[in-house]
């Protein structure tokens, strides 16, 4: 199978290295990938955006398969492009049309989506400018704090949650009148605020029959105990010691199975990654988002605890014979630590000289470790930073703690000027380790993180 990943970061730098572990990778380029995604593959300076030039690429290199990281390609039709081709329609891809991605590009079709399957999810309305007033008024309804969501796709910004129903009203109107996040925020969904802790669920699916994929947990905020601005994510952890047999039940049968059902129901067809965006309140799980794609760092946990050849599984799903399969896993645990640049999440560095990688930028003295590139480049032959996210150390351990101890090895022997890594990835979930019998009951944290 000669494959194609579309994407540039460290999720896709984690699914190239497991894809060439497959016995059936005959090559892998990466469009256009990055100097870490370089060590698995060949990278293409290619743009999803130029069909032609994706188009000409995939004839000559005899692609079999198609891989997407990223969402945007997703959610701007990119499946649906090669599938109205006629010579590129046979083509195997992972990653949803269009339709099947409104999932994540479309907050409001997504929480109708849930009402209609009965999905257990937040409250919520959705408005517009010409609503405006029955917004002011619902908020008038609920108690703080206030969610309000940017409709579609906002670079993981379009969620803002206030404590002051004024300035939710202020904010409402400059999002719907104002195009505070552009076209994104022409519609606004508000959210009941629900207290508990989050988690992450993913699963691969052929459109009728889906396989679970490890549970991960993501840390978002830039500043150590959950502080400071949202990030991309800044560490993982899986698997996630909270998330036990009985939650997993309930997830897969109220949430996981009735998304797979309902997305056949209405005649839209999905070959890809669901991301389940959770939160546990009162150990009942609710949904917070979909995402149509992988979490990124989360794959940089999860793909590693996967035991199994991972392109046999998403040829299965391409070709809608997931049916009966499993995913063979680690129990081990894998953590993930993500080093990034001075000024992050806000306007950040770029162009450091990044040391303490070998000659193949990557780590060859620490045995439980990868080294994921996130935002790097190579200038002159020197790797230098050049995203807001650098670099992903992810470790695996017996334990959790283990893992960890490996990760913040080697994050410290990676030095770059204006370095920044949280010292707390895994810290808030360790007291669901210890065999304590109220362990189990992850609404006693009464955090929302
Ligand atoms: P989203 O982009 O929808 O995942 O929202 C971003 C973050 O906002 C989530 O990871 C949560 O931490 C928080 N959030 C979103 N919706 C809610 C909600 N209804 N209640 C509490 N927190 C929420
Ligand atoms: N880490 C969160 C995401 O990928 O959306």
């Amino acid at each position: 199978m000669r494959i194609l990943l579309i994407g540039s970061g460290g999720r896709e730098h984690a699914l190239a290295k497991k894809m060439t572990e497959s016995a059936l990778c005959e090559a892998l380029f990466i469009a256009p990938g990055n100097p870490g995604t370089a060590q698995h593959g060949e990278n293409v300076p290619i743009d999803w955006k130029d069909f032609s030039s994706l188009r000409s690429f995939i004839l000559q290199e005899r692609i079999g398969l198609v891989v997407v990281g990223p969402e945007d390609p997703l959610v701007d039709g990119l499946r649906d492009r090669l599938e109205a081709d006629a010579v590129l329609r046979s083509v195997l891809f992972i990653g949803p049309g269009q339709s099947g991605a409104r999932l994540e590009g479309s907050k409001d079709f997504s929480k109708e989506f849930m009402a209609r399957h009965g999905i257990p999810t937040a409250g919520y309305a959705s408005f517009t400018a010409d609503t405006l007033e029955r917004g002011f008024a619902f908020l008038e309804t609920l108690s703080p704090p206030y969610v309000l969501k940017a409709d579609g796709l906002a670079a993981g910004k379009g969620v803002l949650i206030l404590s002051d129903v004024i300035e939710a009203k202020k904010e409402l109107r400059a999002m719907v009148m104002d195009a505070k996040f552009g076209a994104a925020s022409s519609t606004v969904v508000i959210e009941e605020f629900l207290n508990g802790i989050e988690f992450s669920v993913f699963a691969l699916t052929d459109g009728q029959q889906c396989v679970l994929l490890p549970e991960a947990k993501d840390y978002k905020r830039i500043g150590e105990g959950d502080t400071g601005l949202n990030t991309g994510g800044m560490g993982a952890v899986s698997p996630v010691p909270f998330c036990t047999p009985d939650l997993m039940e309930k997830v897969v049968n109220r949430i996981i199975h009735p998304t797979v059902k309902g997305l056949h129901a209405e005649g839209i067809p999905y070959t890809g990654f669901l991301f389940f965006g959770l939160i546990v309140v009162d150990k009942e799980p609710f949904v917070i988002e979909y995402n149509c794609r992988m979490g990124d760092p989360e794959t940089e946990v999860v793909f590693p605890r996967i035991t199994e050849d991972v392109v046999a599984l998403f040829v299965a799903a391409a070709q809608g014979t997931l049916q009966n399969r499993t995913v063979a896993l680690t129990s081990k645990a894998q953590c993930a630590v993500v080093s990034v640049a001075e000024g992050y999440p806000e306007v950040y560095a770029k162009g450091d000289e990044i040391h303490g990688l070998d000659e193949n930028h990557a780590i060859s003295d620490a045995p439980n470790s990868i080294v994921f590139h996130a935002g790097t480049s190579l200038k002159n032959g020197q790797l230098v930073t050049s995203g807001g996210r650098v670099l992903v150390v992810s470790s695996q351990g017996d334990t959790l703690n283990e893992a960890l101890s490996s990760a913040f090895g080697v994050v410290k022997k990676v030095t770059y000027r204006g370095q920044n890594y949280r010292r707390d990835i895994g810290k808030d979930v360790q007291k669901w380790i210890i065999s304590d019998p109220r362990a189990d009951d992850p609404s006693s944290s009464g955090s929302n993180k």
